[in-house]
Protein backbone atom coordinates (compact mmCIF):
# COMPACT_ATOMS: atom_id res chain seq x y z
CA UNK A 1 0.00 0.00 0.00
CA UNK A 2 1.31 3.43 -0.79
CA UNK A 3 1.04 6.46 1.09
CA UNK A 4 -1.73 8.16 -1.03
CA UNK A 5 -3.64 4.93 -0.47
CA UNK A 6 -2.82 4.46 3.18
CA UNK A 7 -4.37 7.92 3.32
CA UNK A 8 -7.23 7.24 1.42
CA UNK A 9 -7.91 4.37 3.93
CA UNK A 10 -7.53 6.66 6.85
CA UNK A 11 -10.01 8.90 6.00
CA UNK A 12 -12.47 6.36 4.97
CA UNK A 13 -12.12 4.75 8.18
CA UNK A 14 -12.36 8.12 10.25
CA UNK A 15 -16.10 9.00 8.02
CA UNK A 16 -17.06 5.49 9.06
CA UNK A 17 -16.37 5.26 12.35
CA UNK A 18 -18.37 9.24 12.16
CA UNK A 19 -21.33 7.32 10.69
CA UNK A 20 -21.09 4.26 13.10
CA UNK A 21 -21.49 7.01 16.40
CA UNK A 22 -23.93 9.20 15.04
CA UNK A 23 -26.00 6.16 14.16
CA UNK A 24 -25.57 4.68 17.48
CA UNK A 25 -26.58 8.13 18.76
CA UNK A 26 -29.71 7.85 17.38
CA UNK A 27 -30.58 4.25 18.64
CA UNK A 28 -29.71 4.50 21.81
CA UNK A 29 -32.01 5.60 24.31
CA UNK A 30 -31.33 8.49 26.07
CA UNK A 31 -32.38 10.36 29.28
CA UNK A 32 -34.50 13.79 28.38
CA UNK A 33 -32.69 16.74 29.99
CA UNK A 34 -34.11 20.43 30.89
CA UNK A 35 -31.94 22.83 29.08
CA UNK A 36 -33.37 26.40 29.94
CA UNK A 37 -36.60 27.68 31.40
CA UNK A 38 -38.20 29.59 28.50
CA UNK A 39 -38.56 32.17 31.12
CA UNK A 40 -34.66 32.97 30.53
CA UNK A 41 -35.18 33.58 27.09
CA UNK A 42 -35.07 36.99 26.91
CA UNK A 43 -34.21 39.37 23.36
CA UNK A 44 -30.74 39.44 24.23
CA UNK A 45 -30.26 35.65 24.46
CA UNK A 46 -28.22 33.78 21.47
CA UNK A 47 -27.12 30.31 22.61
CA UNK A 48 -26.44 27.70 25.23
CA UNK A 49 -23.70 25.28 25.33
CA UNK A 50 -24.78 21.80 26.96
CA UNK A 51 -23.87 18.20 27.26
CA UNK A 52 -26.08 15.43 25.94
CA UNK A 53 -25.06 12.33 26.14
CA UNK A 54 -21.47 13.15 26.37
CA UNK A 55 -21.83 14.83 23.51
CA UNK A 56 -20.99 18.73 23.04
CA UNK A 57 -24.14 20.40 21.81
CA UNK A 58 -25.60 23.96 21.35
CA UNK A 59 -29.06 25.21 21.59
CA UNK A 60 -29.43 28.42 19.85
CA UNK A 61 -32.32 30.53 18.65
CA UNK A 62 -32.76 30.46 15.01
CA UNK A 63 -34.88 31.80 12.25
CA UNK A 64 -38.01 30.32 11.99
CA UNK A 65 -37.77 28.23 8.93
CA UNK A 66 -40.25 28.36 5.96
CA UNK A 67 -40.49 24.66 5.72
CA UNK A 68 -41.66 22.45 9.07
CA UNK A 69 -38.49 20.53 10.06
CA UNK A 70 -37.72 18.23 12.51
CA UNK A 71 -34.76 20.37 13.37
CA UNK A 72 -36.42 23.42 14.85
CA UNK A 73 -38.38 23.62 18.12
CA UNK A 74 -41.15 26.29 17.14
CA UNK A 75 -42.17 28.26 20.46
CA UNK A 76 -44.86 31.06 19.86
CA UNK A 77 -42.92 33.09 17.51
CA UNK A 78 -39.74 32.27 17.70
CA UNK A 79 -37.54 28.81 16.73
CA UNK A 80 -34.63 26.73 18.04
CA UNK A 81 -32.76 24.55 17.39
CA UNK A 82 -29.76 22.32 19.47
CA UNK A 83 -26.98 20.34 17.37
CA UNK A 84 -23.85 18.33 18.08
CA UNK A 85 -20.62 20.01 17.60
CA UNK A 86 -19.11 16.84 16.74
CA UNK A 87 -17.80 17.56 12.82
CA UNK A 88 -19.35 14.47 10.73
CA UNK A 89 -16.21 14.61 8.70
CA UNK A 90 -13.91 12.85 10.94
CA UNK A 91 -14.85 14.45 14.55
CA UNK A 92 -12.92 17.21 15.45
CA UNK A 93 -15.72 19.93 17.16
CA UNK A 94 -17.08 22.80 15.53
CA UNK A 95 -16.34 26.17 16.87
CA UNK A 96 -19.28 28.23 18.68
CA UNK A 97 -21.86 29.67 16.32
CA UNK A 98 -20.73 32.47 13.97
CA UNK A 99 -23.78 35.57 14.61
CA UNK A 100 -25.15 33.88 11.53
CA UNK A 101 -26.00 31.16 13.68
CA UNK A 102 -23.74 28.97 10.99
CA UNK A 103 -21.69 26.46 12.32
CA UNK A 104 -17.70 25.84 10.90
CA UNK A 105 -15.22 23.45 11.81
CA UNK A 106 -11.58 24.74 11.93
CA UNK A 107 -10.13 21.38 10.90
CA UNK A 108 -10.86 20.94 7.21
CA UNK A 109 -13.34 23.64 6.70
CA UNK A 110 -16.60 22.11 6.82
CA UNK A 111 -19.62 24.44 6.97
CA UNK A 112 -23.25 23.94 8.30
CA UNK A 113 -26.01 26.28 8.82
CA UNK A 114 -28.13 26.84 11.82
CA UNK A 115 -29.82 24.01 11.72
CA UNK A 116 -26.75 21.46 10.91
CA UNK A 117 -27.12 20.55 7.73
CA UNK A 118 -24.04 20.95 4.94
CA UNK A 119 -23.41 23.78 3.37
CA UNK A 120 -19.80 23.17 2.75
CA UNK A 121 -17.46 19.92 2.27
CA UNK A 122 -15.46 18.17 3.29
CA UNK A 123 -18.04 16.80 5.36
CA UNK A 124 -21.29 15.58 3.61
CA UNK A 125 -23.51 14.55 6.15
CA UNK A 126 -25.62 16.91 8.72
CA UNK A 127 -24.77 17.58 12.10
CA UNK A 128 -26.54 15.75 14.58
CA UNK A 129 -29.87 17.15 15.47
CA UNK A 130 -30.84 16.82 19.13
CA UNK A 131 -34.80 16.19 19.03
CA UNK A 132 -36.28 19.15 21.54
CA UNK A 133 -39.78 19.34 23.24
CA UNK A 134 -41.05 22.03 25.32
CA UNK A 135 -41.82 20.35 29.02
CA UNK A 136 -42.94 22.77 32.13
CA UNK A 137 -42.02 25.68 30.30
CA UNK A 138 -38.75 24.78 29.76
CA UNK A 139 -36.86 23.86 26.54
CA UNK A 140 -35.38 20.10 26.92
CA UNK A 141 -33.49 17.39 24.68
CA UNK A 142 -35.31 13.98 24.59
CA UNK A 143 -33.33 12.85 22.09
CA UNK A 144 -31.32 12.67 18.92
CA UNK A 145 -33.24 12.78 15.48
CA UNK A 146 -31.70 9.69 13.50
S1 LIG B 1 -13.29 17.18 10.95
FE1 LIG B 1 -12.82 17.68 8.91
S2 LIG B 1 -14.00 19.42 8.49
FE2 LIG B 1 -14.52 18.89 10.50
Amino acid sequence: MNRREANKTLALAAIGSSLALETALAQTAVKAQKLIDLEKIDAKWKSLEFTFENTACILQRVAVPKEKTPRALLVEKEAFAAVSRRCTHAGCQTELPKTDGSHYCDCHGSQFDELGLVTAGPARTPLAAIKLEVREKAIWAVGFLS
